[in-house]
């Protein structure tokens, strides 16, 4: 059965720059999971996708800088769950970024997350701006039994 929610409220999360939050990323996607009444597979999807972009903002974005915090927003609309961390870094250039499965890069560890990210989630989208950089994620809810 399809689910289809009324635009929920939006749910915000603050998190500190140390890179043990990560541990917290399984179980807010567990909390997620049961107000959306996501599948088992829906929410190990959210956990490896919350793991990665926030693992980013803290190490890349905020560079483990006490006074920075990442911020993560989800609501649910129509068909979809939407996920957005914001850090407050520099941010990148996007055309920069390799691609984890070229023979020059496939015995890299680094640099496999985002591919990652693109491979968990239906839409990936980054956006920049003075205050940080911001990872739009929007995962659409077909099929609960999948
Ligand atoms: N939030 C971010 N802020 C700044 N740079 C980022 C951010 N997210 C990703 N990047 C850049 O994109 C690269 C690729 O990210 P990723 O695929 O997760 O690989 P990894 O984190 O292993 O380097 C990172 O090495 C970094 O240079
Ligand atoms: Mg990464």
């Amino acid at each position: 059965m399809k689910q289809f929610f009324k635009t929920s409220e939006r749910r915000r999360y603050e998190i500190p720059s140390r890179i043990q939050e990560l541990q917290r990323m399984e179980h807010l996607a567990k909390a997620i999971g049961k107000q959306y009444s996501l599948s088992q597979d829906q929410i190990i999807n959210i956990a490896i996708a919350l793991t990665e972009t926030v693992g980013n903002a803290i190490l890349h974005g905020n560079k483990e800088d006490p006074k920075k915090k990442v911020h993560i927003t989800f609501w649910a609309k129509g068909d979809a769950l939407y996920i957005n961390v914001q850090d407050e870094g520099k941010g990148f250039d996007l055309s920069k970024i390799e691609d984890p499965t070229l023979p020059e890069n496939i015995m890299k560890e680094r640099g496999r997350g985002i591919f990652i990210l693109k491979n968990l989630v239906d839409e990936v989208s980054f956006s920049f701006s003075p205050h940080g950089t911001t990872v739009h994620m929007v995962m659409r809810l077909r099929d609960k039994t999948s």
